[in-house]
């Protein structure tokens, strides 16, 4: 039995980031509640992203375990991966509360919590424990205060201390609740970003991503992917929440985001899937439509954060059974063999038996 809308209407009397945080407690003081949405892994759902085999193109967006605290239980609840962070070098408070509110009837939210975490030390505390099978990537930022000089300092620290310890490493520099972080999205200081990085990711191997913001112009989306790809980024991640100021300060995210999500995924794919550059959507997805829609234009894996917040567990097991119905009525063995398939013969599939 599906007990989360009953959870869901305790949860939703609270103010969103109580729930969340009260949520987030009992995950880590109790995984083994995840039993009750019973998760059986599935092989034929594995994929690849980049040099990391996904136990499933399910993936937890970054932002709601933030300091790994409850890898344990995300893993049993079934997700194919788990990113967490933002990290950032020192402990950070955030922007002044309220920082997160919910627009229920549009199954949607915004935030404007600019980075509250632990700090890298006890991230890295935390990813020692994790179970092993389960892959996570940490996603990094800069600190409230830094310059863009220092940002380079601070992303070289952090990615020596928690490459090791996870399977990939994002990138952030398009959350719109940090001063300045967008900025940095501009070729110049990538360009030193990645002559910083790259060394250090000759040494330990783990693979970087960039996490890129929905409120850039479509030219700005392309140039931006073709930089990433000449500078050596080895994926991407698209996208981050979206400004709407008529809704107030902070990102928003959800069904409000939908539209805008895919359209600049698209966007992005285009000129990724040319230069043989992972992507990992995210950004609006609430159901098999959307996963299909995404696999139309060329995408694979994926991540969810706000309607796993309005559907819970339950998305897990609905999607991972439509995939598996889908596989199975196009005769097809695992979900890598359908996106080794070229798209046009992808699209003919999903026509045929998507639904
Ligand atoms: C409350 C909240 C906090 C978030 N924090 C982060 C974060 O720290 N770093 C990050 O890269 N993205 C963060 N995100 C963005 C999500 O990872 C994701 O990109 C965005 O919510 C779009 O996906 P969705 O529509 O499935 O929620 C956050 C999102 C929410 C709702």
């Amino acid at each position: 039995m599906n007990t989360y809308p009953i959870l869901r209407k305790g949860l939703f009397l609270l103010p969103p980031e109580t729930a969340h945080n009260l949520t987030l407690e009992m995950a880590h003081l109790f995984p083994q509640l995840a039993a009750g949405w019973q998760f059986s892994d599935k092989k034929e759902l594995n994929c690849q992203v980049g040099k990391t085999e996904w136990r499933s193109p399910v993936g937890l967006a970054a932002g709601l375990d933030k300091n790994a605290v409850a890898l344990d239980f995300f893993s049993r609840l079934g997700f194919g991966s788990m990113e967490c962070g933002t990290i950032t070098v020192n402990p950070q408070i955030g922007n002044p509360k309220p920082r997160m509110f919910r627009y229920s009837e549009e199954f949607s939210l915004r935030n404007s919590m600019g980075f509250p975490n632990n700090g890298m030390k006890e991230c890295a505390e935390k990813l020692k424990t994790r179970p092993t099978s389960f892959p996570v990537g940490v996603n990094i930022g800069k600190s409230k205060n830094s310059n863009p000089d220092e940002a380079l300092e601070e992303y070289a620290q952090l990615y020596t201390t928690l490459a090791p310890l996870s399977d990939w490493v994002v990138v952030n520099i398009s959350s719109p609740n940090t001063a300045g972080l967008r900025d940095l999205q501009q070729e110049d200081w990538l360009k030193k970003l990645f002559e910083t990085l790259l060394p250090l990711k000759s040494k330990l191997g783990k693979e970087i991503f960039v996490k890129l913001a929905p409120d850039l112009e479509d030219e700005t989306l392309r140039h931006l992917t073709t930089v990433l790809a000449d500078l050596g980024a080895d994926g991407l991640v698209a996208t981050n929440t979206t400004h709407m100021p008529e809704r107030g300060v902070g990102g928003v995210s959800g069904r409000l985001l939908r539209v805008k999500g895919h359209q600049k995924r698209r966007v992005v794919l285009e000129v990724a899937r040319d230069r043989h550059l992972p992507l990992v959507g995210v950004g609006g997805f609430e159901d098999m439509n959307d996963v299909l829609a995404w696999w139309a234009s060329g995408g694979e894996a994926f991540q969810i954060y706000t309607s796993f917040i309005y559907q819970g567990p339950q998305i897990l097991r609905d999607i991972e059974s439509h995939i598996l119905g889908f596989l199975t009525r196009a005769k097809l063995q695992t979900l890598q063999t359908f996106f080794s398939l070229e798209p046009r013969e992808r699209q003919k599939l999903i026509a045929a038996f998507g639904r």
